[in-house]
Parts: C-alpha cells; structure tokens; sequence
C-alpha cells in the first residue's frame, strides 16, 4: 500500500519506518524542501530501544502526492487545519489517521472530509526526533486506535495495517472517550510543569499548586460532560501519571524551553470554549491558556535574542 504521511517529526517518522519494514511505500509529506531531500537521500534513520541504529527508504515530498491508500496525520494541532485542506486537495477517499495530541483535531478534520473516513489513536510510545530524518524509539508504548464515528471500518483499516507491520495496536469502541480522558492528563500536568518549569514528579511536592492543578482538571471534566463525555477519578489518574512519570520533562516544557508553539489552545484552549458554548465558563483553564501563552512570547523574544548572540 502506499501511505502519506502528513507530520514527519518523531512519531511520523516512527511510523514511517514501521510501515517501510512492512514493505508499505511509505510518502512523507514534508513542509521545507530541505527536508524533503534528506529522507529521500538518508531514508528514515531508526534507532531501537537498545541504541541500535536501522535505515528504511522513503519517499519524500512538499505539497501533493497521487493514488494514495492512507493518510496519516502527526502534525501539532495548531497545523491540523492546514493538513486537512492538503488532504481535501488529494481527490482521495483512503482513511486518514490522526496521530496527534490534545482536543479537537478530529472534529477539525471532520470540517473538510467524510468523517466516516477518519480514525483517531493514541499512543505511549515514547519517540524523540533527532536532526532531519532520525527517531530515537525511547520507550515501548501501547497504541489504540478507534474510527471517529463507530460503525465505519477506518479504525480497523489502520489497527490492521499496523498490527501487521508489526506495531501492536488495540482497537477501541470509543476513541472519543480515551481522547478526552488523555486530555484530562494532559491539563493536570503540562500547563504547570511549563509555567513552573519543574518536571512531572515535582508537581506532587507543590502542595499549594495541586488544589489548582485538581480545580482545572475538574473544570475539564465538566467540559467533557457537556460535550457527552462522562469521566470520572481524572485527577487521580494525573497523580498517578505523575509519578510513574517522574522524570519526564513535559512536551509543553520542551516546546517552552526550545522557544517554540505549545499545544495549549488544544488542551486549555478547548475546555474555554466549550464551556462558553454551553453558556458557562472555566477560569481555571483560561487562566492556564493566558499565562502559558505570556511564557510563549517571552520565551520566542529570548531565543531569537540567543539566535542573534545578544
Ligand atoms: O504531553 C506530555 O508530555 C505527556 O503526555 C504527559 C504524560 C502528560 C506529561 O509528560
């Protein structure tokens, strides 16, 4: 089969590579030409949990690419608009896959292609990317996948393909549900680790910041509701994230500390508007949004400074 891929960063090009093992013909769709040339020459440079280094050729490109069988979508989610109008441009029907963090990319797609053509996964992978064409795979995770709207067959199109590639992937019934409940995590914990810029395991030492940490999360919850997501026991559960991941660093802290957008207008950002559309609010979240957005700014101004050595 041949698979785009819109997103080559870390999990993309993860899952370029699986997919090039499995003797798919895989077509990374890059953004800078630069980009483009280093896959096509270099391939996909995968280095295992052991440190072991593997190769697997691509195909690189910028813009459109023809006759493809799937799409998969690993872009941040402020891009998730602009992949979806590259996708609608490719005359296609093949299922799409959103591999991406935070609320709203399914419902962004669903604006500009059939839903029923659309699956949703989340993955515990843990991948970092390194230079132009290279994935470190850090950690083995657990991948589950779930079409957008449940009785259509995408999801299972792509927990298939992945499975057979070898990448396990388990197929769930309401991927909606698990995108919500990985978002409530995600409140609870990346917001404060950035703004205090301390890793996961030390938000349980800040005992005045985890009744702030709690009161977002339960405001999430009451989006979720809204939104006809019932989840309960959240906080616990980024407590329990919390130290079982002790050490990371988050992604918004990396994304802060490396000067670059974070994801908070899909996490923060998204329980605001809900709220406000279903005539109440969440101050605890806008609060989040606005003070992760100051911190944006002012790391942006430093690094360009640092760029220019001054
Ligand atoms: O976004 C992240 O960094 C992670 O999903 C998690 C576990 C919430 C924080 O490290």
């Amino acid at each position: 089969m041949k698979i785009g891929i819109i997103g080559p960063g870390a999990i993309g090009r993860l899952l370029g590579y699986t997919l090039a093992q499995g003797g798919h013909d895989v077509v990374l769709i890059c953004r800078r030409e630069e980009q483009a040339e280093r896959f096509l020459q270099t391939g996909v440079t995968y280095v295992d949990p052991d440190g072991q280094e593997h190769h697997a050729p691509v195909q690189a490109v910028v813009g459109g690419v023809e006759e493809l069988d799937g799409v998969i979508v690993t872009v941040k989610s402020y891009d998730t608009e602009s992949a979806a109008t590259q996708i609608a441009a490719l005359h296609t029907q093949a299922p799409v896959l959103s591999l991406q963090n935070g609320l709203g990319n399914a419902e962004t797609l669903a604006r500009h292609l059939d839903p029923d053509r659309i699956a949703l996964a989340l993955t515990t992978h843990g991948a970092t990317a390194e230079g132009e064409t290279k994935v470190w795979h850090k950690g083995r995770g657990q991948t589950v996948i779930g079409s957008l709207v449940p009785p259509s067959t995408a999801g299972a199109f792509w927990a298939e393909l992945l499975e057979e590639c070898g990448h396990p992937a388990a197929l769930s019934d309401d991927i909606r549900r698990e995108v919500w409940s990985k978002a409530m995590v995600n409140i609870g914990i990346n917001p404060f680790t950035a703004v205090l810029g301390v890793q996961n395991g030390q938000l349980l030492q800040e005992s005045e910041i985890l009744p702030l940490m709690q009161a977002a999360v339960e405001e999430a919850e009451r989006a979720a509701l809204a939104e006809g997501v019932v989840l309960q026991g959240s906080f616990q559960r980024v407590l329990d994230v919390c130290k079982n991941t002790a050490e990371n660093t988050s992604s918004m802290l990396q994304d802060l500390q490396k000067g670059r957008r974070t994801e908070i207008d899909a996490m923060c950002g998204v329980i605001v508007q809900v709220a406000e559309k279903s005539g109440s609010s969440a101050p605890y979240n806008f609060f989040l949004k606005k003070i992760v957005k100051k911190c944006e700014t002012k790391r942006s101004k430093l690094s360009s400074l640092e760029m220019k050595g001054l």
